[in-house]
């Protein structure tokens, strides 16, 4: 089995990112992280990485004069690096278009909310304020737009009574770590395509 070279993307604590590395340390698993980048110099995740082996580099957005120029610089290490799916896991940052496009059925994002359901930031804050009763999260192919893309796999969660952000926010993390190993691992495998 040839394992396909995935890349990582993240700006914080990393705790996807760390799930994925987990997995792929499975003997049948059909992806192998051969690196994290992180637009962070401080990102937790990159000690996470480092401490397991895997090369880390910090492409600082605040070094680029333009969306496009940060993102060459990204796609330089990927390139080094051999990727052939990237990650997003907790990216705090867009990528332009023509990023986006070159990586088509190639690049995978966690948004913790059952897309199309809340798009954007502050996603557990949201589903409370409107008293949903089912929450959740998404792993979606990348398309341009923010948060759309043909969606991979979800998982749901009940809202609980006295659920707040922090408590609320947790279950779905747990479902997160477990969706996101199965999604990539069904895109390396050739069994979920970008139509
Ligand atoms: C996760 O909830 C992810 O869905 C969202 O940002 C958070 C990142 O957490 N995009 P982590 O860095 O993976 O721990």
């Amino acid at each position: 089995m040839t394992r396909k070279r995935v890349g990582i993307l993240i700006s914080g604590r990393g705790s996807n990112m760390s799930a994925l590395v987990e997995s792929s340390r499975v003997a049948d698993y059909p992806a192998e992280i051969v690196i994290v980048i992180s637009n962070e110099p401080d990102a937790g995740g990159l000690t996470f990485a480092a401490s397991h082996g895997i090369p880390t580099a910090v492409v600082n957005h605040r070094n680029y004069s333009s969306r496009e120029t940060f993102g060459e610089a990204i796609e330089a290490e990927l390139f080094t690096a051999g990727v052939e799916i990237v990650c997003l896991a907790g990216f705090m940052r867009l990528l332009a278009t023509p990023f986006v496009e070159r990586w088509r059925g190639r690049m995978l994002n966690i948004h913790p909310s059952l897309l199309p359901a809340y798009k954007g930031l502050n996603t557990h804050a949201r589903a409370l304020a409107d008293g949903v009763k089912t929450h959740g999260c998404t792993v979606h192919f990348v398309a341009p737009e923010l948060d759309s893309g043909p969606i991979i796999v979800q998982a749901e969660v009940p809202v609980l009574p006295g659920d707040d952000e922090k408590s609320l926010a947790a279950r779905v993390l747990k479902e997160e770590h477990r969706i996101y190993p199965e999604a990539l691992r069904l895109v390396a495998e050739g069994r979920a395509k970008f139509a």
